[in-house]
């Protein structure tokens, strides 16, 4: 028996988003308690919750003012360990966000920081420069934020800070002992509290090059999804691995003292594999989110070539591959691979594709029900990307407005009656809605459930091999995950006799048919089969046990 995380499938909770359990419109944490119950009929092994510390909220939690403390806006020390005792009760899960890359303006060191003045030990803690030009009124160098605008301000007595993401989340600086120091702390208390890992925010950033070089002109056509190289001194920099050592050596220091293994997953945004790969070395992270997968097209060729890159990357480091279509920073799969009609089907197949590759699999609150992305009002938008962008992009609100439970109109079971969620829900989800779904027998959320219970039955799914099938058109995706040898005297379990389960994912325009002789498994959407012959109709992933010979 591997670790628990090697084939778990784990549920990312955007906190404020899923359940209020007060009357304000914001998800708490005693409302993901409530629905405790949901996620283990769901069929997950555990929950990722997002930044729930004290916040002034500017990136909604992920400007962290105190790291060991709980925001009043989501509760308090006691409700989280109430969740956690409880989440575990139901054989949960639970890992908790570790945001190390920078901190809140308002964090005690950075306020102490601007006081200090230039050239202060206080200062120190962070990337505070001098300006460039005559008057130092140009930033220190040309480094923008992802959010939009530069990745300087200036502080009122004229010295400029970095923050790769927004003024009020100034950067690090992780050469510093204290802040080395300060983090451990902030990973042993919340190991102390039982956690059962983190998720690890931008683990590609915490280490700039010192010498803060100028990048290179931008691309005509903006800095694309991945930044590494259009800004190739502070991202992926070689002195971070040594952060990721250090917090593996914490861990394994708890297993060695209590035998429970605990996870670190990285939100590494690095293209090539090989160098994703990098931070799931022995001693670093245990996992890191496979993006090229999220990134790809809805094609055939395009997945696998992302999903065969992977593999290989992650197999030579002897780690496995994390799988994950969608978050709370990406447009909702429903929406980015189609629209309407269409876009659900893929969204579903893409799901069940998502189930049966080998390892470790992080679904998104939300893509159980199908949801699509939403296009929220100007006036509501909340994401700082659209304030800092100047209006130029919508930022994130559209895959964030709070889950439809129940009920015919807003707030959907997600607040009390009457109490607008902190982003509008949009009309007509009510058929969306969870408690709708659960009568559907051919909802997405049935569909989810069904795959997981499987995922969880059948021994050739989860950790395991994958084999290409070749004998498909390009516009098919096909792979068997074989059956694992049984120990002697293993009674048949389900699909029994058959070599394997295979996942057939057509992106064809038009039917496809296709040999393989075996049972029907499962099946996002209806297909034709007789035991032998498949015909696929388009965006459709199905499952099947094959005969052998
Ligand atoms: C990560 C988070 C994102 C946040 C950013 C800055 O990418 O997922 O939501 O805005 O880091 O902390």
């Amino acid at each position: 028996m591997g670790d628990w995380w090697l084939d778990a499938v784990l549920y990312e909770v955007y906190i404020r988003s899923f359940t209020d359990s007060g009357s304000d419109g914001v998800g708490d944490l005693a409302g993901i308690t409530s629905r405790l119950p949901y996620l283990r009929d769901l069929g997950v092994d555990g929950i990722w919750i997002t930044p729930f510390y004290r916040s002034p909220m500017a990136d909604h939690g992920y400007d962290v003012a105190d790291h060991r403390a709980v925001d009043p806006l989501f509760g308090d020390l006691a409700t989280f360990d109430t969740l956690l005792a409880e989440a575990h009760r139901h054989g949960l899960k639970v890992l908790v966000d570790l945001v190390p890359n920078h901190s809140s303006n308002a964090h005690p060191a950075f306020r102490a920081a601007l006081a200090a003045g230039a050239g202060s030990p206080e200062r120190d803690l962070y990337i505070f420069r001098d300006g460039r030009g005559a008057d130092g009124d140009e930033p220190p160098n040309n480094w923008v934020s992802v959010f939009g605008g530069p990745a300087w301000t200036r502080a009122t007595d004229g010295q400029w800070y970095l923050h790769l993401f927004a003024p009020e989340q100034p950067d690090w600086n992780w050469r510093h002992p204290r802040v080395r120091d300060d983090h451990d702390a902030t990973v042993r208390f919340w190991l102390d509290r039982g956690v059962d890992g983190f998720r690890i925010d931008v683990t590609h950033g915490l280490i700039k090059n010192d010498l803060l070089p100028d990048n290179p002109p931008p691309p005509s056509d903006g800095i694309p999804f991945f930044r590494e190289r259009a800004e190739p001194h502070h991202w992926d920099q070689e002195g971070v691995h040594e952060i990721y050592q250090r917090w593996r050596a914490i861990v394994e220091d708890y297993r060695r003292r209590d035998g429970q293994a605990r996870v670190l997953v990285g939100e590494t945004w690095v293209a090539d594999p090989r160098r994703l790969a990098r931070y799931v070395r022995p001693d670093e992270l245990h996992l890191t989110f496979a993006f090229s997968l999220l990134a790809a097209s809805w094609s055939a060729p395009a997945w696998r070539t992302a999903i065969a890159a992977d593999l290989a990357a992650t197999a030579e480091v002897g780690a496995p591959t994390t799988w994950v279509l969608a978050n709370h920073d990406v447009t909702r799969p429903a929406s980015r691979y189609g629209s309407g009609e269409s876009g659900l089907r893929r969204a579903r197949a893409a799901l069940l594709t998502l189930l049966a590759l080998p390892g470790p699999v992080f679904l998104y609150q939300g893509d159980e029900l199908g949801l699509p992305e939403v296009d929220v009002p100007p006036a509501h938008r909340q994401d700082p990307v659209w304030e800092r962008s100047g209006h130029s992009r919508p930022g994130r609100d559209g895959c964030r407005v709070p889950l439809p439970w129940s009920g015919r109109e807003a707030p959907y079971g997600f607040s009390a009656d009457g109490v607008p969620p902190w982003l509008p829900q949009p009309d007509g989800w009510a058929e969306l809605a969870a408690a709708a779904q659960a009568s559907d027998p051919l909802s997405t959320l049935v569909l989810a459930r069904g795959a997981l219970a499987l995922r969880r039955a059948l021994p050739m799914l989860g950790a395991g091999l994958l084999r290409w099938r070749d004998d498909t058109p390009p516009t098919v995706l096909a792979f068997d995950r074989p059956s694992p040898p049984g120990p002697p005297g293993t009674p048949p379990g389900p699909f029994s006799g058959a070599t394997g389960l295979t996942c057939v994912m057509s992106t064809a325009g038009t039917d496809v048919d296709l040999v393989i002789p075996g049972r029907l498994v499962l099946a996002s959407s209806p297909v034709g089969y007789d035991g032998t012959t498949l015909t696929l109709p388009p965006d459709t992933t199905v499952w099947l046990a094959p005969h052998p010979g």
